[in-house]
């Protein structure tokens, strides 16, 4: 999510850098379990291991239509991990990781959900990268292309990006898991389908749309409500400011009152160029804004990934309130950035485009349409509404397209959840930490005896999905161990089941 903040986000496709609103797609946070920046500096694949195999399905172009093109088929990849399967005649259970926003290779070596349970369940393990991500991109497949060109080729391609969007990718998983299941002769081994952020709306929305292919999901920080009207627009930043306020009063009270104090600045003569030497910004600033959205992005970034035993938010307070001893706020402020990137010889201002930041723009403007704004007068940023129409100016200007903003409620519910899913649907996990600021848009209370919310106060995101660590504090454990309770109970009453209706 880093990146998306940046307003250099997509050299390439930045039509216009003038607005201060969020209505512009590029400020809408990315989701991702982990700290984009942070996992970049994993070597993947030193750390993945021979057990995993790779492989790619034809995948069917187009699920949902006849058209002579729809019977194209794209590469999508998988990988499989057998080493703790208790095989078909067993019945023993496959764990599936539904793919999101980015190359599945990466996630592979970070969620210890899946290798550290394996073990206990005897599961097969299988990890469906999402379609147009990492190697899955049907215009890479077809030409063999860098994996970002791919990309940025696809989301302009009036043609084939008609076909990246979340229904085409449920039916894919659907697709390609009836197609495993049937290669390894596994009809009866039970599926759970697990996924994070994105993948974590995914997974649950998959549970409910094809049941006869999960049995159950745990859908770890899904902010599946952060649609339409549902969640008021502030429901983010509220949530990163308090967990400033919770770090320190102080530290929230400069960085409240540092905005001014940048624009300040910015408009004294030579001004830009005493801020870039403050913040020691790697190229001069051609703009305030570019300094106000790389803060805001990091406060966000350091909210949403507030994990132990580390804290981002504390870490950068404690650079804030350490210096106040220093007269100027700015100087505080930048102390707090330097407590939280240490040992950097500059700052970089502006960010690369990936193939995650360009695809997931396109699913925003498309139908991804999740309304953050800032309104509320305790916030610690400066007010910036979302205003749909701007929002919908800025898409047409990107991709000449107009966003579908109640397309995801339509398409898969969210308004009035407690009332229709506590006579429709079973076996979801919602899962959710409350200092992470997607979780205002999450499910926070037990719909029914199996639509389960567990959530932990101190909890940030996707944590419960990511390896446990040695450092892991009493809460994360037991949320972890509550859900594998979960998740045993399912399958105690699956294979009943199977046991009365099959033999
Ligand atoms: C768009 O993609 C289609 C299908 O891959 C391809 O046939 C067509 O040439 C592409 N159009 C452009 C303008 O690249
Ligand atoms: C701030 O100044 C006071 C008095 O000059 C000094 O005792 C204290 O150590 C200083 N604190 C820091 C963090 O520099
Ligand atoms: C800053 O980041 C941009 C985008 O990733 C990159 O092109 C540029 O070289 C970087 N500048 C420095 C000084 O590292
Ligand atoms: C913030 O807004 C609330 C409600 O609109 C109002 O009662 C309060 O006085 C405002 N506080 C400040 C500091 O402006
Ligand atoms: C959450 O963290 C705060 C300190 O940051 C601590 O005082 C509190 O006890 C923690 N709550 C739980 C439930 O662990």
């Amino acid at each position: 999510m880093r990146f998306v903040f940046s307003w250099l986000l997509l050299l390439s496709f930045v039509v216009t850098l003038t607005t201060t609103t969020r209505g512009a797609p590029n400020k809408t946070p990315r989701l991702s379990p982990v700290d984009p920046l942070l996992k970049r500096q994993t070597d993947v694949s030193a750390i993945i291991s021979s057990d995993f195999e790779t492989f790619f399905y034809d995948q069917t172009l187009d699920h949902f239509n006849y058209k002579p093109e729809s019977y194209t088929t794209f590469q999508q990849r998988y990988i499989i991990n057998s080493k703790w399967w208790g095989g078909a005649n067993k019945n023993a259970p496959i764990f599936v990781y539904l793919g999101a926003e980015e190359p599945i290779d990466q996630d592979v070596t970070i969620l210890g959900f899946l290798t550290e349970n394996a073990p206990r369940f005897k599961a097969l393990l299988v990890y469906l990268e999402h379609r147009f991500y990492g190697e899955s991109n049907p215009v890479r497949s077809k030409e063999g292309q860098d994996p970002v060109e791919a990309m940025k080729e696809s989301v302009k391609n009036d043609t084939i990006r008609g076909y990246f969007n979340s229904a085409q990718a449920l039916a894919d998983y659907a697709e390609l898991l009836l197609h495993i299941k049937n290669k390894l002769d596994a009809h009866n081994s039970p599926i759970i389908v697990i996924g994070g952020s994105y993948g974590g709306m995914l997974s649950s929305w998959f549970r409910l749309k094809y049941p006869h292919i999960a049995l159950g999901a745990l859908a770890s920080s899904a902010p599946i409500l952060y649609f339409d009207d549902i969640t008021p627009q502030d429901g983010y930043y509220s949530i990163v400011t308090k967990d400033f306020k919770e770090a320190s009063e102080n530290c929230y009270a400069t960085i409240k009152q540092s905005w001014d104090d940048i624009d300040r600045v910015a408009t004294m003569p030579n001004g830009l160029a005493i801020l870039s030497q403050k913040f020691k910004t790697c190229s001069p600033l051609n703009n305030p804004l570019e300094l106000k959205d790389y803060l805001e992005s990091m406060y966000a970034s350091a909210a949403q990934y507030n994990a132990p035993p580390k804290y981002p938010t504390t870490r950068i307070c404690q650079g804030i309130d350490g210096a106040s001893n220093a007269t100027d706020i700015l100087d505080r402020v930048f102390a707090g950035v330097v407590a939280y990137h240490p040992g950097r010889s500059c700052y970089n201002m502006t960010s690369e485009a990936t193939q995650t930041s360009i695809g997931w723009q396109w699913q925003v403007c498309s139908e991804m349409v999740i309304p953050i704004g800032i309104t509320s007068n305790v916030s610690m940023f400066p007010n910036s509404p979302y205003v749909l129409k701007e929002f919908i100016d800025d898409c047409v200007n990107r991709f000449d397209v107009m966003p579908r903003p109640h397309w995801v409620t339509s398409y898969y519910g969210g308004q009035d959840i407690r009332l229709i899913l506590s006579k429709f649907g079973s076996n979801i996990i919602f899962s959710n930490g409350l200092r992470d600021p997607y979780s205002s848009g999450g499910v926070l209370e037990d719909i029914s005896e199996n639509i389960l919310a567990l959530k932990t106060i101190n909890g940030s995101h996707c944590l419960d999905i990511l390896n446990s660590m040695e450092t892991d504090p009493e809460w994360l454990v037991k949320q972890r161990k509550d859900e594998v309770k979960i998740i045993s109970q399912w399958f105690s009453k699956y294979y009943q089941d199977l046991r009365l209706l099959k033999q």
